[in-house]
């Protein structure tokens, strides 16, 4: 039977519910229309790849574990370089992960935090590429690893250059075990898919903002409709992935 993973990202939430971002979108309104609509889909496990609050205290993460701990699944995140680290270290309830590593419906996540503190740009430590090469050794599990950062080139300069700093080594390391089969991240504030020898790497829209593709100096796109990605996992290492977008609803 398949599981079904609600990837959501970039959710920028703002300390006052009510604030919007540059006068154009309320991150708040748009991370709940996500949770309401992506809900109707009964997914298995719902999954935030950063940036959860946009450099702010604490407030937005109280919030954030409230919406995850009365959803019907489990959820589990990742910092992002614009979270406060304090605050989403405490991020927890009974329906949030908090495990690195956990297990569900036949296949492994794996969920690494790829922020550099005060750096917009992320690189996954040494320490943590020897803890997910032991992790990987001998798996034979189907194998999901999620970072802020794409491992990925997008094909936007500014984005690259703000991108993981060891991305190919990163690469290199994921690639050399043939259980690993996605590779999920967000960051770029647009979905993206890259083949990568034996897996794939998919970056997902934000919730909140879009970043225009292929461009050299940061481009809003406020005409695009945010968006969030779904994964049908199989057990047997398949999968299938969309990206649904999402017209806002009023509270
Ligand atoms: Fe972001």
């Amino acid at each position: 039977m398949a599981f079904t993973v609600v990837q959501l990202s970039d959710t920028h939430l703002l300390s006052d519910p009510s604030e919007t971002w540059k006068g154009q979108v309320n991150p708040e309104v748009n991370l709940t229309t996500a949770l309401r609509q992506a809900m109707k889909l009964q997914p298995d496990l719902v999954l935030l790849t950063g940036d959860l609050a946009h450099e702010t205290d604490a407030r937005p993460y109280q919030r954030i574990a409230s919406l995850l701990n009365n959803l019907e699944v489990e959820s589990a995140f990742i910092a992002g370089n614009h979270d406060l680290p304090s605050s989403i270290s405490a991020l927890c309830g009974p329906r949030i992960i908090t495990d690195t590593v956990f297990r569900r419906g036949h296949w492994q996540f794996i969920m690494l935090d790829s922020t550099i503190e005060g750096e917009v740009a992320g690189r996954l430590s040494e320490d943590d590429q020897a803890a997910v090469s032991a992790c990987l050794e001998g798996c034979q599990m189907p194998t999901l690893v999620a970072t802020h950062h794409p491992i990925h080139i997008v094909g936007s300069s500014w984005l690259d250059g703000y991108g993981m700093q060891n991305g190919q080594a990163v690469c290199e390391l994921l690639t050399g075990h043939a259980c690993v089969k996605l590779a999920i991240s967000g960051h770029v504030h647009q979905a993206t898919s890259v083949r990568l020898d034996g897996l794939v790497s998919l970056s997902c829209p934000s919730t909140c903002y879009q970043f225009a593709p292929k461009c050299d100096t940061p481009s809003y796109q406020y005409n695009t409709r945010p968006g969030y990605r779904v994964l049908t996992l199989h057990s047997n290492g398949n999968f299938e992935t969309n990206v649904v977008r999402f017209d806002v609803e009023s509270r």
